[in-house]
């Protein structure tokens, strides 16, 4: 059997090492994920954001964990090199350390992912630890926690003065103790992401972090404009598909009603395409 060259945690380690950065982006489908894998980037995350992005939900707390294990297996089914991550959603892992792990287990046993990823500091640090203990890979995700939302009161940065730039560094740290293999800093000054970065041994992956990060992530959809949903500033579109995409649409709604479509040059012409129908 020809061994695949999938990308593993070791290998994020390494490359923090050796300095190299890390791509990263959400994926929630097989086929954009075999595209997203074939195009190089390192890690996909299944993140919850697929109730935002594809659900149409308004937070996240709404998705379920038959929801992440029917995305993460549609997206391992794509995928060839990148390391699959799968969000664990709100309630999953908060109740007990017990839930943590037997949820955590389904997104890897029926999902196929490789890991987990989870929000929070200091209060999962005994989720995190035992998830590792029976060997589930944990990234942790400070900063700004989606799930939280209402707890924080909107989607505002984090670690904005003093006491709670110290309070991320301490939860990142406390991840990097408990066995967390990487850690999201989502929303936090740049000097924060650095000295969080500097201090870690692990690789801290950055959104809306600044420059000083061991990898980035980002939300497929903003990425490639593929959504007319607020976009957050620090998301670079390096596409337009939302506008493409109706556009083209629209020119096929058009030639339907007008009759363009299907031309001559779009049918069968040869009876022998036809399949026959059965005798007797
Ligand atoms: O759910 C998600 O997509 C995430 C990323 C934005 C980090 O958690």
């Amino acid at each position: 059997m020809t061994e695949i060259n999938r990308i593993r945690i070791t290998d994020l380690q390494e490359k923090k090492r050796r300095r190299e950065p890390i791509a990263m982006l959400t994926a929630y489908d097989a086929n954009i994920a075999g595209l997203l894998d074939r195009a190089g980037v390192d890690v996909l995350l299944v993140g919850d954001s697929v109730g935002m992005v594809l659900l149409g939900y308004e937070t996240t707390l709404p998705v379920t964990l038959e929801a992440m294990i029917h995305h993460t297996a549609a997206v391992v089914r794509g995928v060839r090199h990148a390391l699959v991550v799968a969000d664990l959603p709100f309630m999953t892992y908060q109740v007990s350390v017990e839930d943590a792990v037997r949820n955590a287990g389904r997104l890897l046993q029926e999902g196929g992912a490789a890991a987990v990823k989870l929000e929070g500091g200091r209060p999962v640090v005994d989720a995190v630890r035992r998830l590792v203990d029976v060997g589930i890979p944990v990234m942790g995700h400070v900063g700004l926690q989606p799930q939280s939302v209402n707890q924080l009161g909107g989607y505002r940065k984090r670690g904005t003065h003093p006491g709670e730039a110290d309070a991320i560094l301490a939860d990142a740290e406390a991840l990097q103790r408990a066995g967390a293999f990487a850690v999201v800093l989502e929303s936090v000054p740049s000097v924060v992401a650095e000295r969080v970065t500097t201090s870690l041994d692990i690789p801290t992956i950055g959104i809306g972090a600044g420059p000083h990060c061991d990898g980035q992530i980002l939300v497929l959809h903003d990425v490639l404009g593929l959504c007319d949903r607020f976009v957050p500033k620090f998301a670079k579109r390096y596409a337009e598909l939302w506008h493409a995409a109706g556009d083209a649409i629209g020119a096929y709604a058009r030639e339907v009603r007008n009759g363009t479509f299907p031309s001559d040059a779009h049918s069968f012409h040869s009876l022998a395409t036809v399949p026959r129908a059965a005798e007797g």
